[in-house]
């Protein structure tokens, strides 16, 4: 009995310490402790330029990116052509004010533009007067734009529309707050004679803010009116070109190296019909017909259009990516056999961007007020297509384009990471989305990619799925990981974006993106963050370094020299991102660099990290997961420092700047 009740006590107390000892790995298994030592040379001798359009963007017509997002237009459908051709149509999303005793509302093919032909008839019963009489308000019809408009008080807007009537008009344009009954601003249009197509203008001034309103065209008199063009744009936009400030100034942030454009899927169509069609997109905005992208299945009215996307390029200092269709979309294609007009038209794309004003389309580029030629000098064959039949169309258009403009660099869809394409090209696209693990460990993709043929342009790259929510830590970190490999093999990967860029909370058509908005708010993602950490890589140079560490596969890390214009002030700096659940204690170690020539006042640590890898930015929470910078007092040319579990570092050793060698009589020759 006794033997046995020691045997049971010593079976208890096994079971306690093995229990025991298994809770506290558990528990340690988040504050365990690895460690790892990082060897720099930062002399820059054995080095590699990081090419200036490393870290771009890739702007797709997606999630109402561009329509309700990025260009500012306030009216949704505004020459009433979503509704297709064939009239009466579909005048969503305006809406009717009064009931069918009052007004009579419907669409006619009888506008003054040509190509979009629809107009809006409003046959208004009431009056002023007399038997019928028009409600106070007036009778027509109001447009909430892209899920309401963000009216502010004190800012001004311009409204334009069309208008003709065989009698005198009186018509009252307003915003209206999301009740319907605050009036935020309001203008009445008099006008005795508008018997041909007459243009109006007027600029309403918020008396107050609703960020769900409405533009609404009233009247309380009894006529006939035809209305086609009706638009409504904020005056305060970027430069007055059209971008939304607070969007347009995410990107500008973001300093990309170059802006790819205007897709992805966007670019092809479910069908060719429905694709991007650069002609149909420039001249004056009221003529432009719009199209249905059936891929992300919105109406664009093409506001944001060839010229707007090149002049958005120019106005955030990107090089222009422009991706234009090459005759295939999802379901149909044309053949290479009667290619040939289409190969034209993409030449006749090009001279738009830089042809001289005296060619025929460098001449429209200019009537539109850009005299001087936009800088295109790299364009893609299509998106995502390469396979079945691509490589005849694409030397098609590989042939003329090099004839004609020998300069300009041609993308391929083919990918020639592991095998050579069979097709010459400039660069090579390369598309990846996956899970976090996966596109961490693809940080190796190109490190045995032949080095003599084309560049790589990963133009889209994005952790997807259940790692990704709507944009977690861990989706940045995957991502943060990937990059840093690119930064390693920016000598064959030499431009790179991460896709989707915008994502209008009210249409999430393609999850994740990077930034996400409404009409009066933004905020940006962990991925967006992570990519404001690499922004000063572009035109960096990239020292050689080495990692030793204990649980290698999770850490990944750079390091780069780069010289902040701003302040004029250079930098080392050291990125890593630790992948793993434990943190970090790393030894780094810098040669090459005398501690003397660090000034640890100025530099800095910057993590981007959370308390839970899954954590997410909200319009409630905007900056819950974003990078914190912090001094770093014990900078040196030997330090430790810790790494929390699941984060993105980077580490800024500020070089002093002021020391000067005499070489000669009269040479300098500064030694940083
Ligand atoms: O980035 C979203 C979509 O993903 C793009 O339109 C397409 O190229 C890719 O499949």
């Amino acid at each position: 009995m006794d033997s046995d009740y020691a045997a049971c006590r010593v079976l208890f107390f096994l079971f306690i310490i093995i229990s025991c000892t298994l809770q506290q790995c558990c528990a340690n298994g988040i504050n365990a402790t690895q460690t790892a030592s990082l060897f720099v040379n930062a002399s820059e001798s054995s080095v590699k330029k990081i090419p200036h359009t490393m870290f771009g963007i890739s702007f797709e017509e997606i999630n109402h990116a561009g329509a309700g997002g990025l260009w500012a237009e306030l009216v949704s459908n505004r020459g009433f052509e979503a509704g297709g051709q064939n009239t009466p149509s579909n005048i969503d999303p305006w809406s009717i004010i009064g009931d069918e005793s009052l007004l009579i509302v419907s669409t006619e093919s009888s506008s003054c533009f040509d190509r979009n032909k629809v107009a809006l008839r409003m046959e208004v019963m009431c009056d002023i007067s007399g038997e019928n009489i028009c409600p106070k308000g007036g009778v027509g019809v109001y447009n909430p734009g892209f899920w309401g408009m963000n009216i502010e008080q004190g800012k001004a807007y311009k409204v334009t529309f069309y208008v003709r009537s065989s009698q005198p008009i009186e018509i009252s344009v307003s915003f209206i707050g999301s009740n319907g009954r605050q009036t935020l601003a309001t203008s009445n249009i008099i006008a005795a004679d508008v018997t041909n197509w007459t243009k109006k203008e007027v600029v309403l001034e918020a008396q107050g803010t609703d960020q769900n309103s409405r533009l609404q065209l009233t009247t309380t008199r009894k006529n006939i009116i035809w209305l086609d063009q009706v638009s409504a744009m904020p005056l305060s936009t970027h430069k007055g070109h059209g971008f939304r400030g607070d969007l347009f100034n995410m990107l500008a942030d973001l300093k990309p190296g170059f802006i790819r454009f205007p897709g992805g899927s966007f670019v092809e169509g479910d069908w060719l019909t429905n694709a991007f069609r650069w002609k149909e997109t420039v001249g004056s905005w009221e003529e432009r017909p719009g199209h249905f992208g059936d891929v992300w299945q919105y109406w664009t009215d093409d506001g944001l259009g060839f010229f707007e996307y090149l002049q958005l390029a120019e106005d955030l200092g990107a090089v222009p990516v422009w991706v234009f269709n090459n005759g295939f979309s999802h379901n149909d294609k044309v053949d290479t056999s009667t290619l040939l007009p289409f190969v034209q038209d993409t030449l006749n794309a090009i001279e738009f961007a830089r042809g001289d004003p005296t060619t025929k389309w460098g001449s429209l580029r200019a009537s539109m007020g850009h005299e001087e030629p936009f800088d295109l000098r790299y364009v893609a064959v299509g998106n995502q297509d390469c396979g079945n039949n691509y490589r005849g169309n694409y030397l098609k258009y590989y042939s003329a384009i090099k004839k004609a403009y020998p300069d300009i660099n041609i993308i391929s869809n083919c990918d020639g990471s592991s095998i050579p394409l069979d097709h010459p090209a400039d660069l090579y696209d390369f598309h990846v989305y996956t899970n976090a693990n996966s596109m961490f460990s693809m940080a190796h993709n190109f490190d045995h990619t032949s080095r003599n043929g084309p560049k790589a342009f990963v133009s889209e790259y994005a952790v997807t799925g259940n790692d990704a929510g709507r944009g977690s830590l861990l989706k940045a970190l995957g991502e943060a990981g990937f990059l840093i490999g690119l930064e390693r093999n920016s000598d064959v990967v030499v431009m790179a974006s991460n896709a989707p860029l915008f994502v209008n909370a009210n249409d999430w058509r393609f999850n994740p993106d990077a930034i996400v908005f409404d009409s009066s708010k933004v905020y940006g993602t962990p991925t967006y963050w992570m990519q404001q950490m690499f922004k000063e890589s572009n035109g960096a140079i990239l020292l050689n370094s080495k990692l030793q560490a204990t649980s290698s596969t999770s850490l990944i890390t750079s390091a780069i020299s780069w010289k902040n214009l701003d302040n004029n002030k250079s930098y080392l700096r050291i990125k890593i991102v630790n992948f793993g659940s434990d943190k970090v204690a790393l030894k780094i170690i810098v040669d090459g660099l005398d501690k003397n020539l660090i000034e640890a006042e100025g530099s800095t640590m910057t993590i981007l990290s959370s308390t839970n890898v899954m954590d997410e930015n909200t319009f409630n929470e905007p900056k819950k997961v974003a990078p914190v910078t912090n001094p770093l007092g014990n900078a040196s040319n030997n330090m430790n420092v810790v790494l929390p579990p699941y984060s993105l570092t980077s580490i800024d050793l500020l070089k002093k700047s002021s020391i000067v060698q005499v070489v000669g009589p009269n040479t300098v020759q500064n030694l940083l």
